[in-house]
């Protein structure tokens, strides 16, 4: 892991032009189901892929999206993105001490976030906050958001949240990931260093798209997602199949509680059943502790 040096963009490339060991990339509505992934194969998106080449297509992926990503957000969710991330950070609700780790932590809204609600709960703060996240471009495009707001006490740092190295056992008091853990190769080893990095009593929380169990919303949430979406990424980000592959990322995610199973599994203590559905579980909050 290296702190972020300020890094040419790279020339998107069409995902098309990517190797893979595509089994299927169905463009209907509802997706069909894809063979389950062997020990050395994974899904990216509906492409069974090797597990070795996930982590650079996902690279690619977010490399082509960076510089539109903000604006496609806003655009593809209607500014909802927006009350999830609000809604996650008072769940959090942060002490004026508190030290977070945001891992995938992108372009930054996560980070603002954080530091903005403490700046407005406590009168004399001082946070620290490391954004962690495996790509440059996203990196780039949040140095310079941070700039733009006038935070200057967020430490960008490059790295994979599968193996954060150098940060250390039992270092941090809450950890973040929003929409990131599903474009990771092994969730496992994201939750396990998770694990490690809190201290007792630590918070893991992550925001990830979920699985809506209503079938009209359902439905309704395919059409605007296989069809709408891509289509938008066309036409604003230039790029449709790297939206292609974002809307299958997610229907790719275990439904709530297989994830919090998972949760539960590398050690975290949840409250209840351990997540809390947004929009009809369109996402979802997932909260353990480190007891
Ligand atoms: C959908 S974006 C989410 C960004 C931000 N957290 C937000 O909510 O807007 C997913 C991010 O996960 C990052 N990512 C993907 N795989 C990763 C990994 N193995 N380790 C760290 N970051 C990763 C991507 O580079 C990308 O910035």
């Amino acid at each position: 892991m290296r702190l972020l040096r300020p890094l040419l963009r790279r020339k998107p490339l069409p995902l098309s032009r990517l190797h893979s060991t595509a089994s299927n990339t169905p463009p209907t509505p509802t997706p069909t189901p894809t063979p389950t992934p062997t020990s050395n194969t994974t899904h990216f998106g509906f492409k069974t892929v090797r597990e070795d080449e996930k982590e650079s297509l996902v690279g690619q992926v977010f490399g082509n999206v960076a510089s539109s990503y903000d604006l496609m957000n806003d655009v593809m969710s209607g500014g909802v993105h927006r009350l999830w991330k609000d809604h996650f950070i008072r769940t959090l609700a942060p002490g004026p001490t508190t030290k977070l780790l945001d891992v995938a932590g992108g372009t930054g809204d996560i980070a603002f976030r954080f530091l903005d609600y403490i700046s407005a709960t406590h009168p004399n703060p001082s946070p620290h906050v490391t954004l962690l996240d495996i790509n440059p471009a996203m990196l780039a495009v949040g140095q310079q958001r941070a700039q733009q707001l006038g935070h200057t006490n967020i430490a960008f740092t490059e790295g994979n949240a599968e193996r954060l190295e150098g940060i250390e056992d039992a270092s941090v008091d809450a950890y973040t990931i929003a929409f990131g853990i599903r474009n990771c190769t092994h969730v496992d080893r994201v939750l396990r260093e998770a694990y490690r990095v809190l201290k007792p009593g630590g918070r893991f929380m992550c925001l990830e798209f979920g699985s809506v169990e209503n079938p009209v919303v359902a439905r309704m949430y395919d059409l605007y997602s296989f069809h709408l979406i891509p289509t938008m990424g066309g036409l604003i980000a230039n790029d449709r199949e790297s939206y292609q592959y974002l809307v299958e990322s997610i229907r790719k995610f275990p439904p709530q509680p297989v994830f919090a199973d998972m949760i539960k599994e590398a050690g975290f203590k949840v409250v209840g059943k351990g997540w809390e559905d947004l929009t009809f579980g369109v996402a979802a909050i997932h909260s353990g502790f480190k007891l």
